[in-house]
């Protein structure tokens, strides 16, 4: 269960940059208070698949952070099936990251990291095995990762995460520095297995169109403090999706790229 509640969130930095970017900015200057998100509310239902656009150094990563309990919020709560978020969570949350896997252990062995408290070794072997086949990475068990190219690499990293069996997944920009073709292999990826297992997914992305293929509800947040500019659930746009068919989400696809202030859209 993953049911995730964010309520008038705020969140400050003071910035500690040394070399000021824009002299007639007081907020530039070393030492002020810088406002990364401000009120910012959110509802998310347990085991939606969840992804958060926005630009740039809009506060995602900051986000995304507080939600796995890296990060304290300055005033505002993230609550967690009804619990306040007051630190990582190992358990419940996985937050998948680039080059999370040992390299100089193969793919089996890097699964098998997330899993080590299954102590009945068959059990073990079995659940293993059943998320390398469900990244297609079936026969590549005993490859080291310095062998692999980078989408087998993504596979095997969310191979890892997925066998930990986390309540809900956090994703960082998982497809960055992914080639076109992997890039969509990758999203048919990470939407199977969300069907598969049904948990939360909360995955920030830089990228429109991942979201409109992906998300059962889109996040869009904007500004400077970021506030939240959409948000909006497509769950009812089946998978696969597609972007050119489907008006509600060609509608939609133009809101977001305005929104993102671009106002023509190839
Ligand atoms: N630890 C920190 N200390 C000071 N400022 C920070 C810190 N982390 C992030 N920031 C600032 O907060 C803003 C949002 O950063 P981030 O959440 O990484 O953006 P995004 O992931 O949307 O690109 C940026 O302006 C960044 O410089
Ligand atoms: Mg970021």
């Amino acid at each position: 269960m993953a049911h995730i509640k964010i309520e008038n969130l705020n969140k400050r930095y003071i910035n500690r940059r040394k070399t000021r970017r824009d002299d007639d900015n007081p907020e530039t200057k070393v030492g002020a208070e810088v406002v990364v998100l401000q009120d910012i509310n959110l509802e998310f239902e347990d085991g939606e698949m969840v992804c958060i656009l926005g630009s740039s150094g809009c506060g995602k990563s900051t986000m995304l952070r507080m939600l796995a309990g890296f990060d304290r919020p300055t005033s505002g709560r993230i609550l967690i099936d009804g619990e306040q978020v007051k630190g990582p969570s190992s358990n419940y949350i996985y937050v998948f990251q680039h080059n999370g896997l040992l390299p100089w252990m193969t793919i089996w062995q890097n699964v098998e990291l997330g899993v080590r408290h299954i102590k009945d070794e068959e059990e073990r072997g079995d659940v293993i095995q059943e998320y390398i086949d469900m990244v297609e990475l079936t026969g590549f068990e005993d490859h080291h990762i310095y062998q692999l190219s980078g989408g087998m690499r993504r596979r095997a990293e969310l191979a890892r995460a997925l066998a930990v069996e986390p309540d809900m997944l956090i994703m960082d920009e998982p497809f960055t520095g992914l080639d076109f073709l992997t890039r969509m292999k990758m999203r048919e990826e990470v939407v199977n297995m969300h069907e598969y297992i049904g948990k939360t997914i909360v995955m920030v992305t830089h990228d429109i169109d991942d979201a409109l293929v992906m998300g059962d509800r889109i996040v869009l947040m904007a500004g400077t403090p970021a506030e939240v500019k959409v948000s909006q659930k497509i769950l009812d746009v089946p998978h696969p999706r597609n972007l050119e068919k489907e008006p509600t989400l060609c509608n939609l696809r133009e809101e977001l790229y305005l929104k993102l202030g671009v106002s023509h859209v190839a």
